[in-house]
């Protein structure tokens, strides 16, 4: 039997690379996990999560699906208490304070063995700009879209000096690296958004937020993005 999966966990799972162990924090129901071993493409997987009652439904859905003999699971706040023996991280499905909290907590990730893929539901500027400031460098990323929302989801490397600007932080160029069709869309959100938050706050609005817009709305590398959403 074959786990259905959503567009948004499909494409992370496409950044997983062949033979990969992965670690699926805050797991939930399991279905990344199962899916990568369904596939034969992650050769084990680690499902963590905080909370007791999505690890035993993870537990059960991996039986169900006959993949309870390659998965791990652990009740873990973020990496706490989980192996340190795998290739590739990934956090879905969370918010970037939560993100954040857990690549805080864990220096030892911090480390170009391992590969991050991370698809954060809010505040994606923010946690562009811990990752910017803490030496994270996101080498990929893509839109994708699932229902009415559109997601994004990142390949991150620990490789410092790859700053980003405050509009970088909105609309990283590695979206450029691989554009989705929904691109376009995406960057007119983003831009529409920044616009309405500097108008509703005016003359207090903050002058990073400013920037980021300037830099958006004028660089040249961007203004296909303009065109094809006319
Ligand atoms: C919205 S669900 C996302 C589930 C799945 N990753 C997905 O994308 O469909 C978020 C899950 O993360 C778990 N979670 C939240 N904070 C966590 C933390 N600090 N460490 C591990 N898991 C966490 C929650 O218990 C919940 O099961």
């Amino acid at each position: 039997m074959k786990i259905p999966l959503s567009p948004r966990l499909r494409v992370c799972c496409g950044f997983v690379f062949p033979g990969e162990r992965v670690a699926d924090v805050g797991t939930d129901h399991g279905y990344l996990g199962i899916w990568l071993l369904q596939q034969g493409l992650a050769s084990s997987v680690i499902a963590s999560d905080v909370v007791p009652g999505p690890l035993s439904a993870a537990k059960r859905n991996a039986e169900k699906f006959g993949c309870a003999h390659l998965m791990e699971f652990y009740l873990s706040d973020g990496v706490q208490s989980i192996p340190r023996d795998f290739d590739t991280l990934v956090c879905a499905g969370m918010g970037a304070d939560t993100m954040v909290s857990i690549l805080s907590a864990a220096p030892w990730l911090q480390d170009r063995r391992y590969r991050l893929i991370l698809q954060c539901q809010s505040k994606r500027p923010m946690l562009r700009r811990y990752l910017s400031d803490n030496g994270w460098r996101i080498t990929e990323e893509s839109v994708v879209r699932d229902g009415r929302f559109l997601y994004t989801v990142m390949e991150v490397y620990y490789e410092p000096g790859h700053p980003l600007t405050p509009g970088q932080c909105y609309f990283p160029p590695a979206l450029l690296e691989n554009p989705a069709l929904e691109l376009p869309e995406f960057y007119r959100r983003v831009t529409d958004n920044l616009k309405y938050a500097i108008d509703a706050q005016g003359d207090h609005a903050p002058a990073q937020l400013r920037q980021a817009y300037n830099e958006l709305w004028n660089d040249p590398d961007l203004q296909w993005l303009k065109e094809a959403t006319k």
